[in-house]
């Protein structure tokens, strides 16, 4: 199965939660909700004024055509229109308010949650990210919490009001007539229950509808990100019907779902109409039996026709929930999440200055084996790397050299032996302080989007101008100086305006320009020539005196000038030693020498 299935399948899956996954979710919204109580107490008061307003006016308007106009009395006419003024002004103030506090609210909660994804994945560590995959990690941050806050507002704005119009109207329909009142009673039920059936009936739907734009959402970011690779293979009409497929079983869905909907509004229009004559109807009875006034029929009209366009709001809104709370719990899962790679509870502190030892990291019987991984990446190895020397890896490709690198900044932990730093088990120190010690060139150069001396200053913010000169300097980085912008040079995401070798040697700069005990090279020289390699080496001597170096390199060339040379051989200590003495007893090292002699002479000769 492809990354990209295997998406698909997790968000699918996500789609339809579980007891436990609705349990986390509630309990998220609890907490979430939690710090905005006063929020929500303003809001349900500002409903109230809306709605109380809303039902006021035909109330009013009844007793107005029933005793005023019939008695043509004209100070009563007057107090009733104030009357409904004020109601008027009360409603749609409550309902600017209540929308306002909503949307405050929904903000709110959305931004907190999307803070609180957001800070966790910070802690994750590389392999907890995988776990959920970086495709769903974004979704999770920023659609979901959106989802989320979209569910928030329409839950209030749509479903808030039905159930205060229902008690309201009805209270004041009995006020009118107590038949009356129990026939809106009637009403409220039979169109509850025809709009329950109607959401039972297309929830399912709507969920599966769901997990159909996560799925196109997969699949048009994997087409997106490889459309280089699919057009250099051209794989364009495969890859287009696999698209299309995706795009036709959405429609596919989404055309149930509107069938249903428009189903349902047509029965809604079918239903006012039916309400309003038994309105009319038993009214009419009520009337003449002198129950009740002639103009009270018009608001009962009113009440009953609130009742149901608030219902058909909700209905819409109650849609949206099992979305809401997939959602949530995606987001639980996330925040639930405990990172392999944790802080002790009392971190040790790092020697520094004339305290530090001589020894600034020692793997010591060093053992590692990926989470899903059946053997030992790393097998037992032992070495130190000290200050003012240069250690440099050595091995085919595979061999476990980046692994090596990655677990001196921590982002893997031991799961054998254990790795000393300046003296103490970087498991006893917090990660920060650690990697504040270390001065690291990633495999794959990246840099951020901005310029090139934001990009430096990444390695220490206080640094000036000068010093970042000087990493570029002995970054042999010279093609700054022909930007026309020098440090300013803009650099896209990624670093892309910038080939592979300048992107490397950017980066170097970026680690110099940070003082460091350890500096950690991981392939960095690889797209550079030889003359720029033996340049940059020569320039980086003399910086690096006071700090150990570890060079993780391809070529022998780069190399044979270390203080010591570890060969890995498939995760394997091969030797330890220097060029010379290697080549007489390493058969390993030996090979790699002669296979790079074969290649090109030459390489080895400058
Ligand atoms: N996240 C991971 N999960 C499982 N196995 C992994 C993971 N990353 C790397 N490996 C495996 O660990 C081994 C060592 O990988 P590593 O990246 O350290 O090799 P390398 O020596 O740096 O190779 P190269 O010279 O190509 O950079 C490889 O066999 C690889 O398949
Ligand atoms: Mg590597």
């Amino acid at each position: 199965m492809s990354a990209g299935e295997r998406d698909v399948e997790a968000e699918v899956a996500t789609a339809s939660i579980g007891r436990e996954g609705r349990r986390a979710a509630l309990a998220l919204f609890r907490e979430l909700v939690a710090p905005y109580k006063w929020l929500v107490v303003g809001m349900v008061a500002t409903l109230l004024c809306d709605i109380v307003g809303m039902l006021y006016i035909p109330t009013e308007l009844a007793a107005l055509v029933n005793t005023a106009i019939a008695a043509r009395d004209t100070d009563a006419l007057v107090g009733h229109g104030v009357s409904m003024l004020v109601a008027a002004v009360v409603g749609s103030g409550g309902c600017i308010a209540s929308y306002y506090l909503a949307s405050k609210f929904a903000a709110n909660v959305g931004r907190d949650l999307r803070v609180r994804v957001y800070e966790k994945s910070l802690d994750l560590a590389h392999s907890d990210f995988e776990q959920f995959g970086t495709g769903s990690m974004i979704t999770r941050t920023l659609s979901d919490a959106n989802v989320v806050q979209q569910m928030l507002l329409m839950g209030f704005i749509m479903m808030g009001p039905v159930p205060v119009t229902c008690v309201v109207a009805i209270l004041l329909a009995f006020g009118v007539d107590p038949v009356m009142g129990r026939l809106l009673v009637a009403v409220t039920l039979v169109i509850l229950v025809i709009f329950g059936l109607a959401v039972w009936r297309s929830a399912p739907i709507f969920v599966m509808l769901q997990s159909f734009i996560d799925r196109m959402n997969v699949r048009l970011r994997e087409y997106i990100t490889g459309v280089r690779v699919i057009r250099a293979f051209g794989r364009e009409s495969r890859e287009r019907e696999r698209l299309d497929s995706t795009f036709e079983s959405y429609a596919d869905r989404a055309i149930r779902v509107n069938l249903v909907f428009s189903t349902c509004d047509c029965a809604t229009f079918f239903l006012m109409n039916v309400v309003e004559s038994t309105i009319l109807w038993v009214g009419a009875d009520r009337v003449g039996a002198h129950a009740m006034q002639i103009g009270s029929i018009s608001a009962l009209i009113e009440y009953a026709m609130l009742i149901m366009f608030f219902m058909m709001m909700a209905q819409f809104a109650i849609l949206q929930m099992p979305r809401g709370l997939a959602c949530l719990s995606r987001a639980a899962q996330v925040l639930s999440a405990t990172p392999v790679i944790l802080d002790p509870e009392v971190p040790a502190e790092l020697p520094s200055g004339d305290d530090a030892p001589a020894e600034v990291a020692r793997f010591d019987h060093v053992s590692f084996r990926f989470g899903d991984a059946d053997e030992d990446t790393l097998h037992n190895l032992d070495f130190a790397l000290r200050r003012g020397e240069v250690t440099a890896v050595i091995g085919n490709t595979g061999s476990g050299k980046s692994t090596i690198a990655k677990m001196l900044l921590r982002f893997h932990d031991a799961t054998g032996g254990r790795l000393l730093f300046l003296g103490r088990d970087v498991r006893d120190v917090s990660q920060h302080e650690l990697r504040d010690r270390i001065s690291y060139v990633p495999q794959r150069a990246w840099l951020f989007s901005g310029t090139i001396a934001q990009n430096l200053r990444d390695g220490d913010t206080k640094a000036t101008d000068e010093r970042l000169w000087h990493a570029l300097d002995v970054a042999q980085a010279s093609f700054v100086h022909e930007l026309p912008d020098g440090l300013d040079g803009r650099v896209s995401q990624g670093g892309t305006n910038f080939s592979g070798g300048q992107r490397q040697r950017l980066a170097i700069a970026r680690a110099l320009v940070r003082k460091a005990d350890l500096y950690v090279f991981d392939d960095s020289f690889s797209a550079l020539d030889f003359k720029t390699d033996a340049a940059l080496r020569h320039a980086l001597s003399g910086e690096l005196e006071g700090a150990a170096t570890l060079l993780i390199a391809q070529r022998v060339s780069t190399i044979r000038d270390a203080d010591q040379i570890v060969v890995l051989d498939e995760g394997r200590l091969a030797g330890v030693g220097k060029h010379d003495e290697l080549v007489r007893t390493c058969p390993t090292y030996r090979a790699i020498v002669e296979s790079q002699q074969m290649e090109g002479g030459e390489a080895d000769g400058e």
